[in-house]
């Protein structure tokens, strides 16, 4: 390929990826960059159709640009049990993370449509590990199985509130949220050890198998069992993460997620979505996976403060301040206290750690992108901004309540919304709506003690600490609304190749 090397990383690699499905059988289609808007309404259980964009076209039809290629290709592809293998280079256009801009994400995907449903789960991770190698030097790929999940949840006959809070922990590896969350379960203590062994198990497939065999527990297990131990003797070089439970609407049996070095979101995924072909009529299954390519072009690219001695050096986010040094202290030991430096980076060589003192409530931003692989941040910032990173311990440090407060003798008249001032908007949402109280929400930035004082809201949502600030405003707390302390996180790239040290860390600081 010497005479297209002045294509960019991503092109190249779109090129290659294409040249790999088309040599395995593979015929390309190409689903319009514009479809009926009805595809994505009746099936809004897998796209947020809210943030669709979306035009009428000259018949006065409304359409959108699509933010997923798997549902056109459905649609258009005929029902027949023989194997179909399709694949795409394209275009998908959705809402960002941050929920601020929207993107046009490159997407080179397969799908195989039809056929015996075990051989194809075996060719597709086969063929994702084959595209992973194309990309980077240094890949991984997580495997993981729906019905593994949800037929345990099953087996403990769970309700839906506890099966989504205890996904929401498991998907951040947040083993003290499920914990937490099973004491508050009446399921008996042998059942919860099986749901904390299906939290905490991942690593080398081969060395996982035998663990997750004593997970078999009904028919729904058995099956996910069998069906993911046939993938893994197919291809051994693959990881079990089980902490890849997200899209449940949209995945019901293998699923899977790839990760290059460099890269800092996961840059393949896919799976089967059997479920999503019956609900548009389709009598056959159906697996496949997307390449992203949008992030490509900074695998192997490394930052100039970076840049040296990086693979055995952790890059660690802490917020400036008290908890920074109480964060540093922790992890080496050491007192964390630099004083009157204004060095935003320091290196601990004798560690091997790189810190970065940011803003607290940038910690986890610094740790999503990959910037940092590590980082040290309140429960309080990841309640109210819900950044993609793993949780994975929670610290002795940085301990305080978000509680609601009033000013004394203040009472409510349920008849109106509640004004409620307070930097935590999520955090302010969640919880009036989970006692179903209508509220009107101050954004504010700081000072928040002032609102009800001037007359701004009739209450805060605010963090207490000593209760300090409260006493001299002559406010008193009203309500709980969550314990904080500070959590260690990571980003999910790094822990997959960076895995063994972070674990050492949780394994000293818990
Ligand atoms: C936080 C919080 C409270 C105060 C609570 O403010 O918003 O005001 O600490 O601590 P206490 O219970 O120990 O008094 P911060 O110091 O971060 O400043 P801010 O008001 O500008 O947010």
């Amino acid at each position: 390929m010497n005479n297209i090397d002045f294509l960019s990383r991503e092109e190249i690699t779109a090129l290659k990826l294409r040249q790999l499905f088309h040599e395995r059988g593979y015929t390309r289609v190409t689903p319009g960059r514009f479809q009926e808007y009805d595809l994505f309404a009746e099936n809004r259980s897998f796209h947020n159709i809210s943030s669709l964009i979306t035009f009428m076209d000259a018949d006065g039809r409304l359409m959108a640009l699509k933010p997923d290629v798997t549902l056109s290709i459905i649609r258009n592809t005929p029902d027949t049990p023989d194997a179909q293998r399709l694949c795409y280079a394209d275009e998908v256009y959705r809402l960002s993370s941050e929920q601020r801009e929207y993107k046009a994400l490159s997407q080179v995907g397969v799908e195989l449509i039809g056929g015996d449903s075990a051989a194809a789960n075996t060719e597709i991770v086969a063929l994702a590990v084959e595209s992973l190698k194309l990309i980077g030097n240094n890949t991984a790929l997580d495997v993981s199985h729906m019905g593994f999940v949800s037929g345990l949840f099953d087996a403990m006959e769970l309700t839906e509130n506890a099966r989504k809070s205890l996904l929401e922990y498991i998907h951040a590896k947040d083993i003290r949220g499920v914990s937490e969350t099973l004491k508050t379960l009446e399921i008996g203590e042998e059942s919860a050890r099986y749901i904390t062994r299906l939290a905490e198990l991942r690593g080398s497939a081969r060395e996982c198998l035998d663990n997750a065999r004593e997970l078999i527990l009904n028919a729904e297990t058995e099956t996910a069992f069998n069906e993911l131990s046939g993938i893994i003797k197919a291809n051994n070089t693959v990881n079990i993460d089980f902490s890849m439970v997200s899209d449940l609407d949209y995945y019901n049996g293998p699923v899977f997620r790839g990760y290059v070095e460099g890269v800092p979101a996961a840059v393949l995924s896919g799976g089967r979505y059997d479920g999503l072909m019956r609900r548009m009529g389709k009598m056959n299954g159906a697996i496949g996976f997307a390449v992203t390519l949008n992030n490509l072009g900074r695998v192997g690219v490394q930052s100039p403060t970076t840049k040296s001695n990086s693979n055995d050096w952790l890059n660690v986010a802490l917020p400036k301040g008290r908890l920074g040094d109480s964060a540093r202290a922790l992890l080496t030991g050491k007192s964390g206290e630099e004083k009157s430096s204004r060095k935003l980076i320091i290196e601990d060589a004798e560690h091997k750690f790189r810190y970065f003192l940011v803003k607290p409530s940038d910690v986890a931003i610094y740790v999503e992108h990959g910037a940092a692989d590590i980082g040290v941040v309140g429960k309080d910032t990841l309640l109210e901004t819900r950044p993609d990173v793993y949780e994975l311990a929670a610290l002795d440090i940085g301990k305080c309540i978000v509680a609601v407060a009033a000013p004394a003798g203040f009472t409510e008249n349920t008849d109106t919304p509640l004004r409620v001032a307070t930097k935590y908007v999520n955090i302010a949402k969640d919880y009036y709506a989970s006692i179903n109280r209508n509220i009107e929400i101050i954004e504010l930035s700081g000072s928040i003690e002032l609102a009800p004082l001037l007359g701004l809201s009739d209450v805060i949502v605010d963090i207490v600490e000593t209760g300090g600030t409260l006493k001299a405003n002559k406010l008193n707390v009203t309500s709980h609304v969550a314990d904080i302390s500070a959590r260690l996180i990571a980003n999910k790239a790094s822990y997959k190749f960076k895995s063994k040290r972070i674990d050492e860390i949780v394994g000293t600081i818990v």
